[in-house]
């Protein structure tokens, strides 16, 4: 298998006459986590957007040049979306559980999936919570709803039900940016739980989130991709001065 799980190849994409998106070149490895950071409004949530097509809701959207998964161009039309989206999975910036109960929540994928089986589906229900440090806690309250638990527990759950339909990437659009610096801590630390079997995309305004949990890290600014390379390197000693001065705070 190739390193790299996700190249994208000089990527263009427009918002009817806006110009989003500038001739992105990058490739993501797999097994890893990788950040995208950058000011407001330079693309980041447009990239991560594009790598499973949710763009495609928004009416007017238009790309150029292309992304590759495993090989196979995305932004073709003939792609199966439903597929895709299974393959690479998003958590969002507010968890957004089902207003259904915790077992629900996992096993909605896997039953629009066609698995019918109700052991099957506990098993995927315990698998699914395990992998998001969730089981324990929660293990004898499958029945409760899922809008009851805590924002980081809503958090992780999310998660746990994109993993139950077993994506191979998962997109992360400021999954943090709702939680207190605590709950930021151990998300963070299941990042990192992820990447042993998953690999991590992140949106983050957090500098030291960026610093503490990717491998790589993309700068972005005003929709072109300044700089991308091994995460120490962007930090420590980044090639271009508006790297720099993005991660010594001189902007943004
Ligand atoms: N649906 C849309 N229609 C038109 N323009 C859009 C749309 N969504 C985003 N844009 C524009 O595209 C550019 C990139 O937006 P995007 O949301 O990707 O930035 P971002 O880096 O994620 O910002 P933030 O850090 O604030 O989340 C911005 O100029 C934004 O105004
Ligand atoms: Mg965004």
């Amino acid at each position: 298998m190739a390193d790299y799980t996700l190249k994208v190849e000089d990527f263009n994409l427009f918002y009817g006459d806006f110009h989003a998106l500038k001739g992105l070149n990058l490739s993501i490895k797999r097994n890893t986590v990788t950040a995208l950071i950058g000011p407001s409004g330079c693309g980041k949530s447009t990239l991560l957007r594009s790598f499973n097509r949710m763009n495609d809701l928004i009416p007017g959207v238009r790309t150029e040049g292309a992304i590759l998964f495993d090989g196979e161009d995305i932004t073709k039309d003939t792609v199966n979306l439903v597929r895709l989206r299974q393959k690479i999975g998003m958590v969002f910036q507010r968890p957004n559980p089902f207003p259904l109960s915790i077992r629900d929540n996992i096993t909605f994928g896997p039953c629009v999936m066609g698995e019918k089986k109700s052991d099957i589906l506990e098993g995927i229900v315990e698998d699914s919570l395990k992998r998001v440090g969730l089981w324990e806690a929660l293990k004898d309250d499958l029945n409760k709803n899922a809008l009851a638990l805590s924002d980081e527990q809503q958090q992780r759950l999310c998660i746990a039900r994109l993993l139950a339909v077993k994506p191979e990437i998962v997109l992360m659009d400021e999954p943090c940016s709702a939680l207190d610096p605590i709950a930021t801590l151990r998300i963070e630390e299941l990042m990192l739980e992820l990447k042993r079997r998953y690999t991590v995309v992140v949106v983050t305004h957090n500098m030291q989130q960026a610093a503490r949990v990717s491998d790589e890290t993309g700068l972005m600014y005003l929709g072109e991709l300044i700089e991308f390379d091994n995460t120490e390197k962007i930090f420590t000693s980044p090639s271009q001065k508006i790297t720099e001065d993005y991660v010594t705070g001189k902007f943004g």
